[in-house]
């Protein structure tokens, strides 16, 4: 929209800025959903699975220069429907599982929906590079829009995230140009980090049957709940009663009463 006063140059900065701002948001919401499923998660099966989240916001620069690279218009609703990495999330998690866990989580969400799924953990890429690419699309609701803003997020375990980040460093120190024994040595690494995921996650599961057959009765600090570790919480089995026999009850049937 042109105010009648303003230059045009003005007018466009305000337009890049708030759509800027609605990949910004996009993030933000993402970002709280990760939060709440890794509590959650946590909560539920007693151990967190996310090791850590990291984001990013594509720089101008960098969106001009992908759009040029991609030889398209330069244009918001252009760039909106065919750059889809300006919003990016990072989710490193702890076994393999866990990857098609967060993304089964995620994708389950009415509010969020899944527009490209790119799984490079069951298909690599030539050079050994592995991790679960998710493109989702979330609203994001401004004073006087809603915004349906896609958000690229990439799952791996730390074992890939180790790997990628290498190879990444290597990739820019060599200018793209990386001699071949190394790019050899890379694969081969690529191949021991995904022979450790898969050690661990049989390890996990081990260690999680163990866990199974010896919670039969939790013994701990009485009188104190750690904060932010509900999870732990140890209900007496006298309040349970108590709870049951305040809580109303449904009216029983004439069959059952008799
Ligand atoms: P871009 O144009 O770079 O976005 O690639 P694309 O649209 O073909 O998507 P792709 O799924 O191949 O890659 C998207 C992102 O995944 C990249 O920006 C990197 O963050 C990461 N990625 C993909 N391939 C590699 C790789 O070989 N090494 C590393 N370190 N990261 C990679
Ligand atoms: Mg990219």
């Amino acid at each position: 929209m042109h105010a009648p006063n303003n230059p045009p140059e003005i007018d466009l900065r305000a337009e890049f800025t708030r759509f800027m701002m609605s990949y910004k948001f996009a993030i933000d919401e993402v970002m709280t959903k990760i939060n709440i499923l890794r509590e959650e998660f946590n909560h539920v099966h007693d151990y967190n699975p996310i090791e850590h989240v990291n984001s990013r916001l594509k720089s101008p620069e960098s969106i001009l220069e992908k759009a040029q690279r991609k030889s398209l218009e330069i244009d918001t609703a252009v760039i909106r429907e065919n750059i889809h990495d300006i919003a990016g999330i990072r989710i490193t998690c702890s076994f393999l599982s866990d990857i098609y866990k967060i993304r089964d989580m995620l994708a389950r969400q009415v509010d969020l929906t899944v527009i490209t799924e790119r799984d490079y953990v069951a298909a690599p890429k030539a050079n050994g590079y592995t991790s679960l690419h998710l493109i989702v699309s979330i609203p994001v609701f401004m004073s006087d829009r809603v915004e349906q803003v896609p958000v690229e997020i990439q799952i791996r375990t730390i074992a890939m995230d180790f790997w990628a980040s290498l190879e990444h460093k290597i990739y820019y120190k060599y200018n793209r140009e990386v001699p071949v024994t190394l790019l050899d040595e890379l694969k081969d690494a690529a191949a021991t980090a995904n022979r450790l995921d898969l050690k661990m996650q049989n390890l996990h599961t081990q260690v999680r049957q163990l866990n199974a057959s010896a919670d039969a009765g939790p013994a701990g600090n009485e009188g104190t709940v750690p904060f932010g570790d509900l999870e732990r919480l140890i209900v007496p089995k006298a309040l349970l009663d108590s709870l049951a026999e305040q809580s109303p009850r449904p009216a029983p049937t004439e069959a059952s009463d008799a």
